[in-house]
């Protein structure tokens, strides 16, 4: 089964402005044990130079295609600049989740199939069949990043992968029924989930109308989106990016101190989107940023508030 989430995969041009927005200004480091030297390490699978940032349990890992012709070259052709590419979830059982998967109907990517498998090495399956969303296994490989690597504490984990998707039904097709991960029926009771945002308005960013399902991997979830008014920003995002039914909509990491993080990334020229709100008993602390100032990805931070406070 899958166990925790390994890594949000970005593709970018520039592996100095990766450097600059996640070491910088998020206060991350990067990998130097995995990912050394100015250009990271080779992921011969996409080829790619590849640098690894890591966060709480897993990481975030940043890619520069390393021509036109690479499958992470074509994303960036049609996306200028990068963005969100891919999500890596952990196997403890990659054997089972395999062969599971394929029996739900999920075909492989790369490698193209399973005799061409090592049963060892990740593997991406074919986003045709995933609605959509480039979605990889990593075999649980018991590796323990080195303290030195842990960064300024700004982020202490990720809190989750935001998705956008076209309906709650959808969502529940992939993620629970071929993926596996259950619904946290005491935050997102199905079958809608929960509501957030009220209703449209085009002067209020960052306060979206949508239903959402939290479906909790390790110390992270992924959090799915569906749009309740095509017009706001997340209905425009689905009709442009998930005809297939999904796509990677936003990166959130956790923020144990959310002033300290606004002020942090502000100083390093994160462009935020409104302002952080004050805290409120039992509701969670968020902001946005915008994505042409991380990476062309979309990111919220969050930080939980207990009702006692
Ligand atoms: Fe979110």
């Amino acid at each position: 089964m899958f166990r925790q989430v390994h890594h949000m995969g970005i593709v970018v041009d520039d592996l100095e402005r990766a450097r600059k927005v996640l070491g910088e200004g998020w206060g991350l480091r990067v990998n130097e044990d995995r990912t050394p030297g100015a250009d990271g390490a080779l992921d011969a699978t996409m080829q790619a130079q590849v640098l690894e940032f890591p966060l709480g349990e897993g990481f975030v890992r940043v890619f520069r295609p390393n021509g036109p012709d690479s499958p992470m070259g074509r994303f960036l052709a049609q996306r200028p600049g990068g963005g969100a590419h891919h999500v890596s979830l952990v196997s403890d059982t990659p054997e089972y989740d395999v062969t599971r998967l394929m029996a739900a109907g999920v075909r492989l990517w790369l490698p193209p199939t399973k005799s061409d498998w090592d049963g060892k090495s990740p593997v991406y399956f074919d986003p045709a069949t995933t609605a959509g969303v480039i979605v990889q296994l990593w075999p649980d490989d018991g590796y323990d990043v080195s303290p030195q690597y842990h960064g300024e504490g700004v982020f202490t984990k990720l809190h989750h992968c935001g998705v956008a998707m076209r309906s709650v039904a959808d969502a529940r097709q992939l993620w629970v029924d071929m993926v596996g991960c259950p619904v946290d029926m005491r935050r997102s009771p199905l079958p809608e989930g929960r509501p957030v945002g009220a209703d449209y308005d085009p002067d209020r960013p960052a306060s979206d109308p949508v239903q959402i399902l939290d479906m909790p991997v390790g110390q992270t979830e992924i959090e799915v989106s569906v749009p309740r008014d095509m017009r706001s920003g997340t209905g425009k995002f689905v009709e442009r990016f998930a005809g297939q039914g999904a796509a990677i909509h936003h990166i959130c990491p956790y923020a144990p101190d959310p002033e300290r993080a606004v002020a942090y990334l502000n100083a390093r020229g994160l462009q935020q989107i409104g302002v952080l709100p004050p805290a409120r008993p039992g509701a969670p602390r968020v902001s946005w940023y915008h994505p042409k100032s991380v990476l062309g990805v979309l990111m919220e931070i969050w930080h939980d508030v207990p009702f006692d406070s």
